[in-house]
């Protein structure tokens, strides 16, 4: 039954004549082990040797005296490996050699900070040790990507499940690895923002930032702004339902995120940005009037009335009651393109917006706009810009890292997922230009901005915006095979990049994503593997 399924789909990739890159496999052969230096993010160090570890239908997952969070990671990777190996693979906290050991701790892990981690490989066993569980978690993601893609299908299916002899150490080298989902120019529930952190953690990004308001559509409740959800939540670009997270809805992203080792950061984007909220409530409108809620993908004409008390108080409740459902440190602000705020203005929201969010314990980041306000101290400013930003604006935003101002880098012409691969992809925007698989993983974080010290650089985001996107399939197509070079150059050190060798190892990533069921888009830059 299994040979006959893998025989057809031999058969088939023979017939469409798509493997190109190398001959198929005998039908026989089990599939060889992935090389230690495969994976993506590409590791700190991989000393390849000794025989492989085979999975079998004994082989146990021991967390040794392990606490909640280390069976926990035991658990999540059980539930990775069970459906298509068939096997049990039992969690068991008793101590043992052999198998597949998860380690808290030991062995020079305090090396390995609070991310990093070291897997072992050889006949008898993989240990996975880190100092802390978000280590483990990471660790376990570069086993997965160790087995065939075909453990990521969820039927059983005909190994072997071979992990290769060696050993990988590996610490990030950014300490903040983000994605951010657009949720207002479309709504995506909480089983699709489910979907696409499964996937961000599989690359080791550690940070989900949600755009949670805009023009078209609030979308997280305020208990004590109702009708920012029942009225500013109730639609979308192009007119359809739209929709918005109860906090229950958030409560559970975050919890799902959290046991991803994913932070989530909520951004409510203001002062522009804002006609969701200002059609929901008159007061917060200079003339006292409602405007219309809005479908369309226009930007830079609603803002919030800066001279008046009252869009205090509502500033007020939102960051108190977003950043009491937040457990991480970081709540962002937005403050990019708030063409209708004059310049005073916007210096003045934004002197009185930031302590606020101090207040509520959160530290701030905004769009690199605020740069050219006054930043307080500790807020973070996330650069957008692409070649074509002027020299005067790169200059508010080196200016203040000098000053201590730290930076995300997230270049719109580099690391936006919602721009468009080339003339000819029929989703997403151009207006940064063009942003090939190649263009979005050949630059440096460091030195993009030049004159930005070395620590003033945070890390790294991959932004997606949906004026255009309204399915998981559409946000894939974008993402997918871009935001893996993103997660790379967040996590990977700077001496390994390499176009030529990342290419050939995201390749091989290509039939994990159709084993995920992930409709990528297949790149003629990439030397793609025949699909199986
Ligand atoms: C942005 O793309 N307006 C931050």
């Amino acid at each position: 039954m299994r040979r006959r399924r893998l025989l057809c789909s031999l058969l088939l990739v023979t017939a469409a004549g798509t493997a190109t890159a190398a001959a198929p496999p005998p039908a026989a052969a089990a599939p060889a082990a992935t090389p230690l230096d495969r994976v993506v993010p590409a590791p700190a160090a991989v000393h390849p040797g000794g025989d492989p570890y085979t999975l079998g239908d004994r082989t146990t997952i021991r967390v040794p005296g392990g606490g909640a969070e280390a069976r926990q990671v035991a658990g999540y990777l059980a539930g990775l490996l069970r459906p298509a190996t068939g096997f049990s693979l039992p969690v068991t906290t008793r101590s043992g050699s052999d198998g597949i050991v998860l380690k808290i701790g030991g062995k020079d892990t305090a090396k390995l900070g609070a991310e990093g981690y070291r897997l072992e490989s050889g006949p008898r066993s993989v240990t996975v040790r880190a100092a802390r569980p978000a280590g483990l978690f990471h660790g376990v993601q570069t086993l997965r990507q160790l087995l065939p893609p075909s453990v990521e299908r969820r039927t059983e299916q005909p190994g072997a499940w071979r992990i290769a002899g060696g050993t990988v150490t590996d610490t990030p080298r950014y300490g903040y690895r983000a994605a951010m989902l657009d949720v207002s120019r479309h709504f995506f529930g909480v089983r699709q923002v489910k979907r696409y952190i499964d996937q961000l953690a599989l690359y080791k990004l550690n940070t989900l930032h949600l755009h949670l308001s805009d023009d078209q559509g609030w979308r997280i409740a305020i208990d004590s702004w109702p009708k920012l959800t029942s009225h500013g939540g109730s639609t979308q670009v192009g007119g359809g339902r739209g929709g918005f997270f109860t906090k229950a809805d958030y409560r559970e992203i975050v919890k799902y995120a959290a046991s991803r080792y994913l932070t989530v950061v909520p951004e409510i984007d203001m002062p522009g940005h804002t006609n969701a909220a200002l059609s929901s409530y008159a007061e917060l409108n200079c003339d006292g009037k409602a405007p219309p809620l809005y479908t369309g993908t226009d930007v830079g004409f609603s803002s919030f009335c800066v001279p008046k008390k009252k869009t205090y108080d509502f500033v007020d409740d939102v960051v108190r009651e977003l950043a009491a459902m937040t457990p991480g440190r970081y709540l962002h602000i937005g403050g990019d393109e708030a063409h209708s705020t004059s310049h005073d203005d916007y210096v003045a929201f934004m002197d009185k917006v930031q302590p606020v969010v101090a207040k509520y314990g959160k530290t701030a980041i905004g769009w690199h706009q605020l740069a050219g306000a006054h930043p307080a101290k500790g807020t973070v400013a996330q650069y957008w810009g692409y070649d074509a930003t002027s020299a005067d604006e790169r200059k508010e935003v080196t200016e203040a890292a000098a000053h201590g101002t730290r930076l995300i880098i997230s270049p719109a012409d580099r690391s936006y997922l919602d721009m468009k691969y080339d003339k000819n992809t029929p989703l997403g925007l151009a207006w940064a230009g063009y942003v090939s698989v190649r263009r979005s993983y050949d630059w440096n974080p460091a030195t993009y901005l030049p004159g930005v010290p070395e620590k003033g650089v945070l890390g790294v985001e991959a932004p997606l915006w949906t004026e255009t996107l309204s399915t998981s399939a559409q946000l894939e197509y974008m993402a997918f095979p871009r935001l893996p070079g993103i997660a790379e150059l967040g996590w990977s050190p700077a001496s390994s990049h390499d176009w030529d060798r990342y290419r050939a190892r995201l390749a091989a990533q290509g039939p994990r994503w159709d084993a995920m069921g992930i409709g990528y888009y297949r790149s003629p830059e990439v030397p793609w593997p025949g699909r199986s």
